[in-house]
């Protein structure tokens, strides 16, 4: 064991690890474009864009350029009664690159979960500020939206958060739109939203991600948000994970008729190099905490709130997202996951194979459930491991979203070692 490892083994405690017997983590020394260098001399390719984040490569000159320099002009500044170029420019612009003449104004917090919270916050002061508490909220079953408590309460329960539940509160969820449940479904959100009780309902938009990359229909998703506006719930769209180009366009609500009253955003908004949430809002919203009574403005904040640096990264990152190139290697992703699809879609291993943009699921046919403690995900993480490729699969559902610097040699390393993973597979 390297005397890296055997600090870290002695100082670190790692997320979602089973410290006890946990393998040893990689040694990573490097990060360039898609790959991670690792001291004993190996590569990998970061299939899963390291937890979803990177989506211009490792290292990106630009972003690291912007990075550098802000540092030396403003490195961090209290943002309760100061502000700064860098947070007023990156508000402008995300308003601006959101549906037109809807979203008016961009609170700032630290990461995925953050976002959420001050979303739900949002959300239950609006009704609390216009003397019209509404106290019940509608998710969607298997959701996951952080680790904070307000974000594990509307989240999938179970392992992950059973010795907290006892503090979490009451969530109505709505099963997951399988086909054959979407009017069911439909009929009983109308019945709760009828009760005038529900503040909001807030979902993944189009795919939810944690629980398997799972993809809905986006005419449900239009039927039910055109539902929740009818009965003046507010609805929140966790746009953690499916932002910056995941789904193929550059929100995931572009590809819906309809836009919600409060956007999440995080994970790839600094080009996944620094981290940062921004939950974003209209002027309906944000109208109903102005008030002579200091009470009722947003009491929420942190100390690195709309940090300078964050915020140069991220303006840097947009920047990148104004040039065709990238569009096009988004582009390239989604045609080559499709054609990928298309050669797997009926292998005996597989119970369904899911795309959606530059992601592609594949879920095994393992027999029992999908199941995050599925015996197939260690031994799929570890087959790949020795076929130099960073794949953590969500129980029995590999799936990949590549950084969009993904070369066609390595894309087309990833199919073969997954189809080899495949076939290897007993039945
Ligand atoms: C949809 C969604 N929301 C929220 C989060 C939480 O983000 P973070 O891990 O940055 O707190 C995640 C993380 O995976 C996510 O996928």
């Amino acid at each position: 064991m390297s005397d890296l490892l055997k600090k870290d083994k002695q100082y670190v405690w790692h997320p979602f690890t089973q410290m006890k017997n946990a393998d040893e983590p990689l040694e990573i020394i490097k990060a360039e474009k898609t790959i991670l260098y690792t001291a004993d001399g190996k590569k990998y390719i970061d299939c899963n864009s390291s937890w979803w984040v990177n989506v211009h490569g490792h290292g990106h000159p630009h972003i690291g350029k912007a990075i550098n320099e802000q540092f030396f002009k403003i490195d961090h500044v209290i943002f309760a009664g100061a502000t700064h170029p860098k947070a007023v420019e990156l508000a402008e612009r995300i308003i601006n690159i959101l549906p037109k003449n809807h979203f008016q104004k961009v609170f700032f917090s630290d990461d995925g979960s953050t976002a959420v919270e001050v979303a739900l916050k949002m959300a239950f002061q609006y009704w609390f500020n216009k003397n019209e508490p509404r106290k019940r909220i509608l998710a969607l079953d298997g959701g996951y939206h952080g680790d904070t408590f307000g974000a594990m309460a509307i989240g999938q329960r179970g392992y992950f958060n059973k010795p907290f539940e006892h503090f979490f509160f009451d969530v109505d969820l709505l099963d997951f739109p399988n086909t054959d449940k979407e009017n069911e479904l439909l009929v009983k959100a109308e019945s709760l939203f009828k009760t005038n009780e529900f503040a909001c309902v807030i979902l993944e938009p189009i795919i939810q991600g944690s629980a398997g990359m799972k993809t809905y229909s986006i005419k449900w998703l239009n039927k039910l948000v055109k539902l929740a506006q009818k009965h003046d719930v507010l609805i929140i769209f966790d746009e953690v994970m499916t932002a910056w180009g995941r789904t193929g366009k550059l929100f995931a609500m572009n590809h819906c008729e309809i836009v919600p009253d409060i956007v999440c955003l995080s994970k790839g908004l600094t080009g996944g190099v620094l981290p940062l949430g921004l939950t974003v809002t209209h002027n309906k919203i944000y109208n109903a905490f102005l008030s002579d009574e200091k009470s009722k403005a947003l009491l929420h904040g942190h100390s690195f709130t709309g940090n300078p640096i964050v915020c140069a990264a991220a303006c840097a990152s947009l920047d990148l997202f104004e040039k065709d190139e990238t569009w096009k290697k988004i582009e390239f992703i989604c045609n080559k996951n499709t054609e990928f699809l298309q050669k797997i879609k009926n292998h005996k291993s597989i119970k369904e194979v899911r795309k959606c943009g530059t992601i592609l699921a594949i879920e095994i046919n393992t027999g029992e459930g999908n199941s995050y403690f599925s015996t197939i995900r260690d031994e799929a993480y570890k087959y790949f491991l020795g076929k130099g490729l960073l794949i953590r699969p969500l129980g029995n559902v590999i799936f990949i979203n590549p950084p969009y610097s993904i070369t066609e040699n390595e894309i087309n390393k990833i199919y073969i070692e997954i189809l080899q993973f495949l076939e290897n597979i007993k039945k």
